[in-house]
């Protein structure tokens, strides 16, 4: 037994607790923090020293263990009583209305009054609560047995570790369910960090939430951007209420367990429930989460018990799905492509199809070891999906469904556009061209470069790309720079007038931000985002050129692989040579200006607050620290420009009341002048 706290400290570590996890919840789930980010770093680090002072009294539910803890070999498993079950789907207003003329029959009622919810795109939870603390999460699993996720589950910052008692003393058990899932835009932020750091990117919002959830390791659970809702409450010892619309919008909040909110609707018959399906429907594309449908529960709990359920799933909801973003087409062909670092992909050439409005003729089956494990040939019938902004992508090939002319793909020996050898990496993740001189490459490299996050050279697309290379015009990327108004005027579809611009667009992209021109230059690993990193990180070109690998390491957001990618970018020398042929051409990559010396947001602090259209709030703060301003959480005297999206609530309020400066998303734009950056 070690040192133990006087009651007064042990008072302190609890109060500080409590607190952390209040300002959690109001940050986390409420977005409306009440402290600066510093005040709240203040009281961490205060219950972190004296959890240093007495390890004892570190339990797994302190707010300082979120971070993950051990890795495990396995997941135990768990018993769900009762099951969790699914949900039977009705696909036609009909069906639906058939469903609550059989309700009302069955409960012997004129009318019934329901709870429309979001059926989100994620994996089912189950969650337990013992005197109002954390104490399990499992996945649903089979319905029956599950596994304990209890230590990834508490790596989510929206979780309570403790529910708070001042409105309903928290019952002896608690049992809730719900679903662990990830919004678009942090699902996008980390596939661009993932194809920065050379890894495969996730299919789409629900697999990137399954794998992170069900990872061995809760430190890496903890860096993924997972959330959880919760829509149903299950036991409660000693407690009852009559409705879920009570659960939902006050008993859950209560204990700062995050249910449906706004987008949870009252229907008082079922004519408002199917308008309110088409409202959801309308908004599929505008929500920051993958809308499957909508789930229509009966209101009333006591009759939930009357009606029971059936073998899988329960009689009091339903699901009412929207149009699926799947379909069936067969591969008629799966050609290889060379990108810019000679990366070979193969890619399937398909019978068009038409998903959710758009036609799909190719995918990329990304590369061989995914080829391989989803064993897909050509010839074969395929399940696609296309989710919202996701890219269209084969879930799998229907194997009993063969005729035996399906013919499986080999690996190519050599290169399919230069004939180069190939390397071929022992996960055959990564097949490569070897050839220095490939055109497959180089064309990608020459679009890559003059493409919009890069160079930005207007009229320099994937055509022309090509004919510069073919022509012979292009051997490595400055040529671009050398080329005359006669040289562009000979290329298909150029006149005089579009000959003329291409010299200007070229002369205009010379002035380059530094991020920029590191995009350009096709770095391997590094996209925009670590772009971003390095630049800021080194201020200048010649700096970053001349920087060891243990500098690059010393940089957060840098691992190992990257800084020897980048070292030994800038130590090749035909590298340096294009390096100093671009310079020698004019190319301008402007040196970053510290915050202290003044981008243009310098000293500036700025409050995000409600929705984005343009952008993900990650990128929208990189826009304000590139620019030397500050974002912070809250609002206050010292706030510069609070910028309001639709549904901004109390930060809003309190900048009206302090007179700071509010500017709508566009308004925004405008002041940071963002339009004219990509
Ligand atoms: S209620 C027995 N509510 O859909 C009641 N489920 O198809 C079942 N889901 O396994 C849960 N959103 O993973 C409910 N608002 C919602 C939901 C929802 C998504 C999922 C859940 C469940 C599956 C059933």
């Amino acid at each position: 037994m070690g040192r133990q706290p006087d009651p007064k400290t042990w008072e302190t570590i609890q109060r500080l607790r409590r607190e952390i996890e209040d300002h959690d919840y109001r940050y986390y789930v409420l977005d409306d923090p009440i402290i600066s980010d510093a005040e709240y770093d203040a009281l961490v680090r205060q219950l972190e020293t004296l959890e240093a002072e007495y390890p004892d009294v570190v339990t797994p539910n302190s707010p300082t263990q979120r971070v993950g803890g051990p890795p495990r070999e396995a997941f135990p498993q768990v018993t769900h009583s009762p099951p969790m079950l699914s949900l039977r789907a009705v696909h036609s207003d009909d069906e639906l209305a058939a469903f609550d003329v059989r309700c009302r029959k069955e409960l012997d009622v004129d009318r019934l009054d329901y709870v429309a919810e979001p059926k989100y795109d994620g994996l089912a939870v189950e969650l337990m609560y013992r005197e109002g603390a954390f104490y399990q999460a499992s996945t649903r699993g089979d319905g029956v047995t599950g596994e304990d996720v209890t230590a990834n589950m508490r790596t989510i910052r929206t979780l309570p570790l403790s529910l708070p008692d001042d409105t309903y003393p928290p019952p002896e058990r608690l049992v809730v369910r719900g679903e662990v899932y990830m919004t678009k835009s942090a699902f996008q932020d980390l596939n661009r960090r993932r194809l920065d750091a050379g890894e495969t990117p996730f299919a789409n919002p629900r697999n990137a939430a399954a794998g992170s959830l069900r990872q061995l390791n809760p430190e890496i659970t903890a860096t993924r951007p997972l959330r959880v809702v919760l829509y149903q409450l299950v036991t409660a010892t000693g407690m009852a209420w009559e409705t879920h619309w009570q659960v939902l919008s006050d008993i859950l909040p209560a204990w700062h367990l995050r249910a449906p909110d706004e987008e949870k609707r009252w229907c008082s018959t079922i004519d408002d429930a199917l308008t309110y399906h088409r409202e959801l429907l309308e908004r599929r594309d505008q929500v920051d989460y993958e809308l499957d449908g909508m789930v229509l529960k009966i209101n009333r709990l006591s009759y939930w018990e009357q009606l029971g359920s059936r073998s899988r799933d329960p009689r009091w909801a339903v699901a009412v799905k929207f149009p699926a973003r799947q379909a069936v087409s067969r591969i008629v062909d799966i050609q290889f492509q060379v990108g810019r670092t000679g990366q070979i992909t193969p890619v399937a050439h398909l019978e068009p199809v038409e998903i959710g409005g758009a036609t799909v003729r190719r995918v990329s089956l990304h590369n061989f070891s995914e080829l391989k494990r989803k064993d897909i040939r050509i010839n074969d019938q395929v399940l696609l999906e296309r989710a919202g902004d996701v890219i269209p992508y084969v879930v799998k090939a229907f194997h009993d469904q063969r005729f035996g002319d399906e013919i499986p793909v080999e690996i190519p020996e050599r290169c399919p556009v230069c004939d180069s050898g190939v390397v071929i990496a022992d996960d055959l993740k990564n097949v490569r061209c070897d050839g220095l001189s490939c055109p497959a490459q180089l064309k990608e490299r020459l679009r890559h470069f003059a493409s919009k996050g890069a160079m930005d050279i207007d009229g320099l697309g994937q055509r022309t790309a090509e004919q510069l290379v073919e022509q012979g015009w292009v051997r490595e990327l400055p040529d671009v720079y050398v080329l005359t108004l006669d040289d562009w005027m000979q290329l298909d579809k150029f006149g005089a007038k579009s000959a003329e611009n291409m010299l200007k667009a070229l002369e205009a992209s010379k002035d380059v931000s530094l991020a920029r021109f590191l995009v350009a230059l096709g770095i391997p690993l590094v996209g925009q985002h670590l772009a971003d990193v390095l630049s800021q990180a080194f201020g200048r070109l010649d700096q970053l050129a001349s920087a060891s690998e243990e500098e690059l390491l010393a940089i957060g957001q840098i691992g190992p692989e990257v800084a020897r990618s980048v070292d030994q970018f800038f130590s090749n020398p035909d590298n340096r040579q294009v390096l100093s042929r671009l310079l020698e051409l004019g190319v301008r990559p402007r040196p970053v200006s510290s915050s202290l010396d003044g981008g243009e947001l310098a000293g500036k602090r700025v409050v995000f607050t409600g929705q984005l259209s343009r952008w993900s709030r990650a990128e929208a703060e990189a826009l304000v620290t590139r620019r030397g301003g500050r974002v912070t959480r809250s609002v206050s005297n010292n706030t510069d420009v609070v910028v309001a999206g639709p549904g901004a609530g109390s930060k809003l309020e309190r900048a009206q009341e302090l007179d700071v400066r509010v500017l709508d998303e566009d308004a925004f734009a405008e002041w940071i002048g963002a339009d004219e950056e990509s």
